[in-house]
């Protein structure tokens, strides 16, 4: 079956500012990725700080030209030119969503928007699907005429959820959603997406440090060091019997998996 969303050798080099500009030097921060969001099925990308989890997502949802490599959606190629289906059928929450808000918008401007850019929606309800959405976060309508500074961390992190998840999309892209949030909190939104992926049939490409959520929530892990897939495969394989360094040490951080798999 073809892979929803599906990258071929992808490249990403940034240039690094040293105090020699005449000898430049490169960092590989995504080094020939090959990876599948596979139909039906969750994928957790892990792998520690720097690994280049946040670039190839960018590479991924087409927000970033590759230095090499291709990118399809639902077999079509996607480039930032031309992104066709992919910008109506992925929700993106970005890292450290809660305080992408516009802060000057309130709530319902910044939820209306997205229905308001894309096609198909103009015969339904904005209000009311924007009241809907933040329901489904646990979050209170009513609230919906103030702006982002007038909520919390997580309840921002929640704002941002539901402004992904407005046009309905087919897979949600989320990049560290838990970091910045109490362990409460965070219990509660890996729930909240955990329903909303099952109700929805969503499918999730989410990017965490957080083994347990990887494991509650995804079936198929890639881990990515240096820039490199360094293991890919269903969780329960690579979690249970890791082949890579790389695997083993994230693993090994955590001492075992926490209990959160229902
Ligand atoms: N726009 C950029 N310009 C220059 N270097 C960049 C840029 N974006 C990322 N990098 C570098 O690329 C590497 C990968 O960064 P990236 O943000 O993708 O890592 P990450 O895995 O998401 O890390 P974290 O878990 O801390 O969010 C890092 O060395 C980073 O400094
Ligand atoms: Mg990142």
């Amino acid at each position: 079956m073809t892979p929803v969303l599906e990258a071929a050798g992808l490249r990403r080099t940034y240039p690094v500012p040293g105090p020699r500009p005449w000898r430049r030097s490169t960092r590989e921060a995504v080094v020939d990725v090959d990876l599948a969001l596979e139909p039906e099925r969750s994928l957790a990308l892990v792998g520690e700080s720097g690994a280049g989890k946040s670039t190839l997502l960018r590479l991924l949802l087409a927000l970033e030209v590759p230095d090499g490599g291709s990118v399809r959606f639902r077999g079509a190629a996607v480039t930032p030119r031309d992104p066709g289906r992919l910008r109506h059928d992925v929700g993106v929450v970005v890292q450290d969503a809660g305080s992408s808000l516009d802060p000057r918008a309130t709530v319902r401007t910044s939820l209306r928007e997205p229905l308001e850019c894309l096609d198909g929606w103009a015969d339904v309800d904005h209000d009311a699907r924007v009241d809907e959405l933040l329901a489904a976060v646990g979050l209170d309508p009513e609230q919906a005429d103030r702006r982002p500074h007038q909520f919390s961390g997580g309840q921002r992190q929640r704002i941002a959820l539901a402004r992904a998840l407005i046009a309905n999309p087919s897979v949600l892209v989320v990049d560290e959603p838990f970091s910045a949030v109490d362990p409460a909190t965070r219990a509660h939104l890996v729930d909240l997406l955990g329903t909303l992926a099952r109700r929805s049939r969503l499918q999730l490409l989410l990017v965490t440090h957080d083994l347990g959520v990887a494991d509650r929530l995804c079936d198929d892990v890639v881990v990515l060091a240096h820039g490199r897939v360094a293991e890919a495969g269903p969780i329960a394989d690579v979690f249970a019997r890791p082949r890579s360094t790389a695997a083993q040490d994230l693993l090994g951080a955590v001492g075992r998996l926490p209990e959160v798999r229902a």
